[in-house]
């Protein structure tokens, strides 16, 4: 029996995925631009992750967000089963998926929602800036490509391991432009920092916040007028603005604007339209402030 389903549906597929603001997010984009469609959140243990891709389609799913644990299955299932966005194939993770009349689209969003979160809500312009990126994962392999798009000046990838920031910065180095693209070591930045101008912009992408653990940079590692910019967030400062906000960092901002920024950057892959997150990033904020 083929069941008719009168409306769109969408979900978010994590595991686990209770705390996952995306359906508030994806309901208030669909109310602001009247699309009739549904949003859930899907917990899927790894081993349904495929056969839950499988079926989805076929209960009138048309997309789907993918979270913690599953970007890097997501990327094997689309490239296995459809093909894969340059920049979802770069960063060896999706997290979005459109079941589109071509077939199904991996794509990642989260580079487009750090450069629009950082570029339009926090005026930030990357041009020729000094960015030191913390962290090799998958939530750095996500934004690199976008970032290196926006033509920084320098670009360090740093990482507890260094050995994993030197091969990723190899790996990147053909798309580099004319950015200046090097891996190192946490403990190499001081000597770098010594040796070099200081940095415009710091993002960490680590996990470390997730263990309530901050990453401490050496002093002068951003310049008097410096960003630091953690891709988590949290009802207060993250351990790791927190200790930027003690070294007296002047601009401090967390996740929850890329969080935001990335979904509407997916919903108009899958609906063809932009919904305003602006109203949407403020309401959330509000939201997380509360006791
Ligand atoms: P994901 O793919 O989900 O982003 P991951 O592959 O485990 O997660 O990557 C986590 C990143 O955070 C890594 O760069 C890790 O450093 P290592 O490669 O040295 O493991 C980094 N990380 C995690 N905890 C950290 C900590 N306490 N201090 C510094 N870096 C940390």
């Amino acid at each position: 029996m083929t069941l008719i389903h009168s409306i769109d549906r969408y979900a978010v597929l994590g595991h686990p995925v209770h705390h996952s603001l995306s359906p508030a997010i994806h309901a208030a984009f669909a109310a602001q631009t009247a699309q009739h469609l549904s949003y859930e959140a899907l917990d899927i243990r790894p081993d349904d992750f495929a056969s839950t891709l499988h079926r989805l389609p076929q209960e009138g799913y048309c997309g789907v967000n993918i979270t913690v644990p599953h970007k890097e299955a997501a990327w094997a299932f689309a490239q296995a089963h459809g093909r894969l966005s340059e920049r979802a194939a770069l960063a060896g993770a999706v997290n979005t998926l459109a079941w589109q009349p071509a077939g199904l689209l991996g794509d990642n969003t989260d580079g487009q929602g750090l450069l629009n979160d950082l570029q339009q809500r926090h005026g930030l312009a990357l041009s020729e800036k000094r960015i030191l990126l913390l962290g090799v994962g998958g939530a750095t392999r996500g934004v690199l490509l976008p970032l290196l798009a926006a033509q920084p000046g320098a670009l360090l990838i740093a990482n507890r391991t260094a050995d994993k920031a030197h091969q990723l910065a190899a790996l990147f180095a053909p798309h580099a432009g004319s950015t200046r693209l090097a891996g190192c070591g946490l403990e190499e930045i001081a000597t770098l920092i010594a040796q070099q101008n200081p940095f415009d912009l710091v993002i960490n992408a680590t996990s470390a916040s997730l263990g309530g653990e901050a990453i401490t940079l050496p002093a002068n590692t951003l310049g008097a007028d410096g960003f630091a910019y953690d891709m988590m967030y949290g009802k207060t400062l993250t351990p790791f603005l927190a200790s930027q906000q003690i070294a007296g960092t002047k601009h401090l901002a967390d996740g929850l604007g890329m969080l935001v920024e990335q979904a509407a950057v997916a919903f108009e892959l899958w609906r063809g339209l932009r919904p305003a997150s602006q109203p949407v990033y403020e309401h959330l904020r509000a939201r997380l402030a509360q006791p």
